[in-house]
């Protein structure tokens, strides 16, 4: 069986490395790939956006599934015309996408729904973002988001009224995130514990994968500017199971309901960004695909045949699947290249790779390339470094005296990464001692 994977992050290698060990032997293709999936399957020289193109080849290689990593692909449509050309593909259509791509539709689809998420304003005029902003309606911290995707750049977090303004005009007089930007939201901060959970949607039923918890600021004790992740870790703890059937009930399921009945149902991964506040879970956003890096330590504790998933997905038939997963904890550390979310230098050479990966211990690449022979860095976000044991301080032991052993010139990774599992770990033992 030959499977294609879209996309070049840590993301990617991780599918890369699930779909290998399905029982199928897979043959596996990733476009464009990285330095990591180079050496567990083929990568083809396809940039992730071009459509098209991604369809010519699995067309003529004869690719039997194809599984979407980034948002970028989902908005162009790539899975309307790889379903056009008859090709089975996993991941939402561009009308399902826009839960994504569009933040102002996903806000209003979930007022429309009674979907909790906090109060909001849409807008395209300045006069009214500015005199919004300055009648403290939402108060501060004040969250300014643009509509469109915008690569990670398009949610502020605006701590006083200066700041607000300052954001207000670059993204809607100079226009910094062009057309991403030509309508805004303001919204209320919302004050809480933030989990990420996915689900598989066939449209109908929703399978849940573990939860997790990203890491979005560059820096230790949530401080500097937003990533797109610094680390991430898994634990059947972040969600309690009241927490979990009221997420399911009051948010999933409303959800795909929601699709279904506006005539896009949702099939592929769709990810809920949550907060949980003292009123309860709110959304805060939809990803219309897995996280990164939250699907490196998700799927080093799945045991399902990935494959598997699949196809109960395309066959919507995903009630009648039970997901396997590992009860031990996962944690992935990102290794950054200095200067990351900013600028930073490429092409620098990696080491200290060799031999350090045992069963519980798997380095996911994101930004690397092979050049001549060497494995150099290739952009922000370079390693994952994804652990797995019993306890959450067992994971980071593993992963951390990983992280030590690689080096590349300004490397940097944050070293608090599961610290507020940690504390929750610690207090669950304490009260069961
Ligand atoms: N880690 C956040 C995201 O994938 O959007």
């Amino acid at each position: 069986m030959k499977v294609l994977i879209v996309g070049s992050g840590g993301r990617e290698h991780a599918l890369v490395w699930a779909v290998r060990r399905s029982r199928r032997a897979p043959q596996v293709y990733c476009a464009p790939g990285n330095g990591g999936t180079a050496r567990e399957a083929v990568n083809v020289p396809i940039a992730a956006d071009r459509v098209d193109q991604l369809a010519s080849f699995a067309k003529s290689e004869g690719v039997e599934l194809t599984i979407v990593g980034p948002e970028q692909p989902l908005t162009l449509g790539i899975v309307d015309r790889f379903e056009a050309l008859g090709l089975r593909i996993v991941g939402p259509s561009a009308a399902a996408a826009r839960l994504e791509g569009s933040k102002a539709f996903a806000k209003a689809f979930m007022q429309r729904h009674g979907i909790p998420t906090g109060d909001c304003l849409q807008t395209r005029s300045l006069d009214e973002a500015l005199s919004t902003a300055r009648s403290g309606r939402f108060g501060f911290p004040l969250v300014i988001k643009a509509d469109g995707l915008a690569a990670g750049k398009g949610v502020i977090v605006a701590p006083n009224l200066a700041e607000a303004e300052t954001a207000i005009r670059q993204i809607l007089e100079e226009r910094v995130l062009g057309e991403a930007g030509s309508t805004i939201l303001l919204e209320q901060f919302l004050v809480g514990e933030e989990v990420s959970f996915l689900v598989f949607s066939d449209g109908i039923h929703a399978l849940p994968m573990v939860p997790s918890q990203d890491h979005k600021t560059v820096f230790d004790n949530d401080l500097g500017p937003n990533t797109g992740g610094m680390g991430a870790y898994s634990a059947d703890w972040i969600l309690s199971s009241s927490a979990h059937g009221e997420l399911m009930e009051r948010i999933v399921l409303p959800t795909l309901a929601g699709m279904a009945a506006e005539g896009t149902p949702y099939r592929g991964v769709l990810y809920f960004g949550l907060m949980l506040t003292r009123e309860g879970i709110k959304v805060l956003e939809y990803n219309a695909r897995m996280g990164d890096p939250e699907t490196q330590p998700i799927l080093l504790r799945l045991e399902s045949d990935f494959l598997d998933v699949c196809e109960a997905l395309l066959e919507q038939r995903l009630d009648r699947m039970r997901l396997q997963w590992d009860a031990q904890r996962s944690v992935c550390v990102v290794l950054a290249s200095g200067g990351y979310p900013g600028e930073y230098e490429k092409g620098i050479e990696i080491s200290g790779l060799y031999g350090i990966e045992k069963p519980a211990v798997k380095v996911f690449h994101a930004g690397t390339e092979l050049r001549n022979g060497s494995l150099v860095t290739a952009g922000g976000r370079v390693l994952g470094v994804t652990a797995k044991a019993g306890t959450l301080q067992a994971a980071l032991d593993l992963a951390y005296s990983t992280v030590e052993r690689i080096q590349f010139r300004n490397m940097h990774f944050r070293r608090d990464i599961g610290r507020r599992g940690l504390a929750k770990e610690h207090s669950m033992a304490g009260h069961r001692s």
